[in-house]
């Protein structure tokens, strides 16, 4: 079966997946349109929905001579340029050495290939020849010879198709692009609602659902990361989808520095999506053969509501996204020492920490930030990564070698992005900063960016960081990077490239991680950015997990982890268990409804061990032999949202099923008790309608479709964030 196709006569393109399909069409003036993405509709050639009216101010291109009813501005299209009638948000906005800036795309030629297109030093899905199909559009720009290559990656059983756009000056002169979007999507008239993922620092993705209105909305970041305040992931439905019905569109972009996802819904009611790198402080010089390629975005629809959307998320990132070694199978359950001891250490108190994890069934022991240097506050030292033997004494192979002995792998914590203005590194190099000539540079948490778009700091930084990996057994990094991006300027530059910094960071940040991941294929690699300040399908390339907040109070989490879900697995959360009262909240939540909760991602704790009661160690062991238990569910399961935290003041519920069905969890928490409560019933989804299920902490036995559709009753508790969990399993024998 031929998953993409061209038709001769009607020049009409479809690509398929199992349960979606998209068409564009070639019409007059060799003008590439969009003609539909939503559910499968068969052979039909949706040509029939174009329709041509003389608009008023929607100008003609010259082609179409006496023609008015031929115009950019109101027609559908894969690709927009501008200065050719279509006063839309566009994707595309170049200038040319004349100092005139439009450009006209058209279709030239197409070529269709098995597997999946690749982009240079940019994360994107990976599939082989049996996964994807990959089809590439050439439109050009009859003046300055741009060539403007839309590549399309179909992965027909993940339901998803991939898009980013390779740019290269077949022209003579210099071409400078402006604007490069990695796509762009024309709906027709139709009323959709806008879910995005807002928030701050430790208090990341949190949902908002709006109805599109007239004009441009949007959501970006001009952080140099993909930030905390908006994920660059959004989705469009329709007004009546819900969690498991109605239609629903994913937009995820594979990229990890300044976006933008811009959405207009224009004067025939039609809606325009465009999702790229943001164009603020953005240009990219292309000489004669020079290419530019941007990042990809992540497209999937489904028929089935917003959780199906995010399970296919979830099941494309697994398989062909996450490369690590790590993404399907069982990760060390780590204890990591920062709300333990910040930068308080010793070598004997974080062996004491280690040794406790050893005791309560831990496997890794993770040293964080305040290793290195003069690392005593977050004042001092980032660029000088040698270990300081003052609070270390022996040199950390002795401590790595001391924690093995227990029988506990050994992780550590790193910012390699980032200098500090008191570091031997400054006074050495203070000119390897991102610093605009004359000017204050801004701080944040007294660091400053180093410029990593030079190939010299790169390789020093790293190198410096390989040497500490080499001289002991490090099991797992964790990548930190605890400021947004500001004095934007390189010495390495000249003044007209000076638009290129903010993307050759990212390109920077990604080479340096490949470079880690290259070098080191066993590790297993967080990343983390203050929190979740680059949670995003660019870094799972490189990680298979991401810290998802630096807010680790169970209640709040509840929200967080939630958010983070709709386009990111469950698997690529790091959540883990804290002390009480929560340093950040002051909150006091119950151990076990802590532990589910950091159940719910990849589980570890963040405490001081060696100070848990017996009592507690023994609790603590529990939860660890749970999780171990659940994990695959975790890591390969179904994930379902039970209930929207935004509406559901009295509990929270979330559901893992088995892909066989056979298993299924459902945890939760309620958070608010009352006198002479109600009855609340769980409603699962996602089992088998005709099997039976038994409880197994009652025994009691359920038809699926008893557990689906009649529900089960919540247990009555006594007191605020009560833990609740249930366990499902398959017997056998059907009804
Ligand atoms: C921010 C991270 O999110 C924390 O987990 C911790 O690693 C600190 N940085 C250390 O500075």
């Amino acid at each position: 079966m031929k998953y993409i196709t061209y038709n001769d006569e009607s020049r009409v393109f479809v690509l398929r997946t199992n349960h979606s399909m998209y068409q564009m069409q070639v019409i007059n003036f060799d003008t590439l349109v969009h003609l539909y993405y939503g559910a499968n509709i068969g052979d039909t050639e949706i040509t029939h929905r174009l329709m041509f009216l003389d608009r008023g101010f929607s100008g003609n291109p010259y082609e179409a001579g006496d023609d008015r009813t031929f115009s950019l501005d109101v027609l559908p299209q894969e690709y927009s340029g501008y200065g050719n009638g279509d006063y839309r948000i566009n994707s595309l906005e170049v200038e040319h050495q004349d100092g005139s800036d439009a450009v006209h795309l058209r279709y030239e030629s197409h070529r269709m290939w098995k597997g999946k297109y690749s982009l240079e030093g940019l994360p994107c899905m990976y599939g082989s020849e049996d996964e994807a199909e990959t089809l590439e559009i050439t439109l050009y720009d009859r003046i300055s010879n741009l060539k403007v290559r839309l590549l399309y990656g179909v992965f027909p059983e993940l339901d998803v198709i991939t898009r980013a756009v390779r740019m290269e000056n077949e022209g003579e002169n210099p071409v400078k692009i402006q604007r490069a979007m990695s796509m762009e999507m024309d709906y027709p008239n139709r009323h959709m609602d806008f879910i995005h993922f807002y928030g701050r620092h430790t208090m990341e993705r949190q949902m908002e659902r709006l109805p599109l209105h007239h004009g441009v909305q949007s959501v970006e970041s001009k952080r140099g990361m993909s930030s905390h305040q908006h994920n660059p992931f959004i989705i469009l439905c329709d007004k009546k989808t819900t969690e498991k019905h109605g239609e629903c569109y994913g937009y995820a972009l594979a990229y990890s520095g300044n976006h933008r996802c811009e959405i207009e819904v224009d004067q025939m009611e039609q809606t325009r999506v465009v999702m790229g790198i943001h164009p603020y402080h953005f240009s990219y010089i292309l000489n004669k053969g020079d290419v530019f390629e941007t990042p990809e975005v992540i497209i999937a629809y489904s028929s089935e509501g917003l959780g199906k959307l995010s399970r296919i998320y979830h099941d494309a990132y697994r398989s062909n996204l996450i490369r690590s070694k790590y993404v399907n199978s069982p990760r060390p359950v780590l204890v990591n020492n920062w709300e333990a001891t910040y930068f308080d250490f010793n070598e004997e108190k974080l062996f004491n920490i280690a040794k406790t994890a050893k005791e309560i069934g831990l496997d890794m022991f993770v040293l964080d930030d305040g290793w290195f240097g003069n690392r005593n506050s977050d004042y001092t030292s980032l660029g000088d990564w040698q270990v300081n033997e003052e609070k270390i004494r022996g040199g950390l192979p002795k401590l790595v070698q001391r924690i093995n002995g227990l029988g506990m792998k050994f992780g550590l914590w790193i910012e390699p992005e980032m200098i500090s203005e008191d570091s031997e590194l400054y006074r050495k190099h203070p000119d390897w900063i991102l610093r605009i000539p004359e000017r204050r540079m801004t701080r944040s948490r007294s660091q400053l960016n180093l410029d990593i778009t030079r190939k010299e700091v790169r390789d020093h930084v790293m190198e410096k960081i390989f040497e500490v990996l080499d001289s002991c057994k490090v099991d797992y990094i964790k990548w930190d990077m605890n400021r947004s991006v500001d004095n934007v300027f390189s010495s390495a530059l000249p003044p007209e490239r000076q638009g290129e910094v903010f993307h050759r960071y990212v390109l920077g940040v990604y080479e340096m991680m490949e470079r880690l991941v290259s070098r080191y294929p066993d590790l297993l690699f967080e990343n983390c950015a203050g929190g979740g300040g680059r949670f995003d399908a660019g870094m799972l390339y490189y990680s298979p997990q991401i810290w998802c907040s630096d807010n680790t109070d169970a209640i709040d989490r509840l929200r967080i982890q939630y958010g983070t879900s709709f386009g990111y697995p469950i698997s690529s959360m790091g959540a883990h268990v804290s002390v009480c009262p929560n340093h950040g909240t002051g909150r006091t939540a119950p151990f076990d409804t802590r532990a589910i909760v950091a159940s719910a991602g990849t589980f570890g704790y963040e405490l001081d061990l060696a100070k848990l009661s017996d009592e507690e160690k023994e609790i603590a062991k529990e939860h660890i032999q749970e999780y171990k238990e659940m994990e695959m569910l975790v890591l390969n399961g179904d994930y379902y949202r039970l209930t929207n935290p935004y509406r559901n003041h009295e509990y929270v519920l979330w559901q893992f099923v088995s892909k066989d069905k056979k298993e299924t969890i459902v945890n939760g928490v309620m958070l608010r008790n009352e006198s002479n409560p109600h009855i609340h019933l769980v409603y699962l989804e996602g089992l088998e309608p005709d099997r039976h299920y038994k409880d197994a902490d009652t025994g009691a036995v359920y038809t699926g479709a008893a557990l689906m559709y009649a529900g089960v009753p919540l247990p009555v508790g006594q007191g605020d964030y009560q833990p609740l969990k249930f366990k499902f399993c398959m017997t056998d024998g059907d009804i």
